[in-house]
């Protein structure tokens, strides 16, 4: 099994947000290659599923930002997904890069970094996802190596309810008046705000109810003097090499 997420052991995963999304287009398999080259810990990614059922790595329910197509992930098939560019948008050197199937990121991670898959919603998560996912992640042998986040809370819970092996967070923006009752809500084993709403005392609370507390997206060194002293179990960053750097400087990296 690859190293994954644990809650409150003192140090800090760097967890590679869409890859490594400051160097490389989101969400590629360059990204990804990237993250684990740049010392991720683990690779963070988002999922939507095609119009003939396939799950697909890309942020947005829309291609259009990302890639040099138009429509919604869920109207398109993955043959005419596959067509497109999904790295000019980033830099002209990255043109050959496609959206990759979810299948295929598990495959390559499979032997190199766990990764944290977030279920997204267009605007609520493809009907049977959480299914797909689980059954793809047996397939592989990786349930103990991948974590399972969402903003749609019921998703988390669907696929605990699935795979009670393997291991969930709740991602929301904005506080909730008790995000550990949310987690429990969910069945999730972690709680995951933005950077900003974590304090000393949400770390304390959620640490002491046994979950897991993460946060993102933290790129730069003020962010990191906030977040890192207070405990959390990982952080994501679009730069996982200066997360890398600050987190082993403080001997709070797993690595050191
Ligand atoms: O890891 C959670 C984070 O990725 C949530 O925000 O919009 O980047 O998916 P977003
Ligand atoms: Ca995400």
């Amino acid at each position: 099994m690859l190293e994954r997420e644990v809650q409150n052991t003192g140090k800090v995963l760097v967890l590679g947000h869409r890859g490594a999304m400051g160097h490389a287009p989101e969400n590629t398999l360059v990204s990804f290659a990237k993250g684990l080259e740049l010392g991720a810990d683990m690779l963070e990614l988002d999922i939507h599923m095609s119009r003939d059922g396939e799950l697909i790595v890309m942020h947005d329910g829309e291609v259009a930002r990302t890639t040099d197509g138009k429509g919604h992930v869920k109207d398109l098939t993955l043959a005419e997904i596959k067509k497109l560019d999904a790295g000019s948008k980033f830099d002209a050197r990255f043109r050959d890069e496609r959206v990759p199937r979810l299948v295929e990121v598990v495959e390559w991670a499979k032997t190199r970094i766990p990764l944290v898959i977030e279920i997204k919603g267009d605007p609520i998560p493809a009907a049977g996802i959480e299914e797909k996912l689980i059954e793809m992640l047996r397939e592989f042998g990786t349930v103990d190596d991948t974590l399972v986040i969402s903003f749609h809370h019921p998703s988390v819970k669907r696929v605990k309810e699935l795979e009670p092996r393997v291991m969930t967070g709740i991602l929301f923006t904005g506080m909730l008046v008790d995000p550990v009752a949310a987690a429990r809500a969910a069945f999730a084993d972690s709680v995951r705000p933005s950077y900003a709403y974590w304090t000393p005392e949400l770390v304390a609370q959620v640490h002491a109810a046994g979950l897991g507390a993460s946060s993102w997206i933290v790129n730069h060194e003020a962010e990191m003097d906030y977040v890192v002293p207070m405990g959390l179990d990982s952080i994501g960053s679009n730069f996982p090499e200066r997360l890398r750097a600050y987190v082993d400087r403080v001997g709070r990296g797993r690595r050191t």
